[in-house]
């Protein structure tokens, strides 16, 4: 999941300049996604993202445990073509299902920031999910096992309150949630 995890919060730190979609509003008079997403932000999130699963990509190739823990594997044996198609779905996909939101919440009428809960907590993941499933559906279902799924559920919200609040405090959030 880091490759799907480090996108969001690297968005907030470098995100700002050109929103994605030009300042331009829908039929129903509101933005189409809002300020909160620009191109700067979803470069930066993809981009640190990637490097993630690439450091990730270069432990593994020296060791497959971390602290006798086995560690899963993106795909094949070193750095593979389909290995990083599976990490660049991670962190594309996180920030697809965070832009998607967005588009959903405008629709609702609310205001750029304005708290969706669960779903801000869990909209990366499951963009993260459906994106890597559709591009890579054998290794998706070998490594999302039900457990593993209810883990990450489970876990995820609390890792984006926590890391929100210190976006919050450090000032690269407007809001902690
Ligand atoms: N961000 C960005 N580009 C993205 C995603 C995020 O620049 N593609 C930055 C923005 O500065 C944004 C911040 O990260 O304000 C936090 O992201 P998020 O909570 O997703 O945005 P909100 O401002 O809350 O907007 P929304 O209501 O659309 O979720
Ligand atoms: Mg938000």
């Amino acid at each position: 999941m880091l490759p799907a995890y480090i996108p969001s919060p690297l968005a907030a730190v470098f995100g700002g300049g050109k929103a994605i979609d030009g300042g331009r509003n829908m039929g129903d008079g509101r933005r189409v996604l809002g300020d909160g997403k620009t191109y700067r932000g979803l470069f930066a999130g993809i981009f640190f993202g990637m490097l993630t699963g690439l450091l990730q990509l270069y432990y593994l190739s020296r060791s497959t445990t971390l602290l006798s823990v086995e560690l899963p594997s993106f795909g094949g044996e070193g750095i593979t073509a389909s290995a990083v198609i599976v990490i660049f779905s991670l962190a594309f996909g996180s920030l697809f299902g965070d832009m998607f939101m967005s588009f959903f919440k405008r629709r609702l009428g609310l205001k750029r920031g304005a708290p969706f809960p669960i779903a801000d907590q869990l909209d990366f993941v499951l963009g993260a999910w459906i994106i890597t499933y559709l591009v890579a559906p054998a290794w998706f279902s070998a490594n999302f096992t039900l457990p593993i799924i209810i883990a990450v559920l489970v876990l995820t919200p609390l890792l984006h309150l926590s890391t929100n609040i210190i976006g919050y405090y450090i000032g690269v959030k407007n809001e902690p949630w």
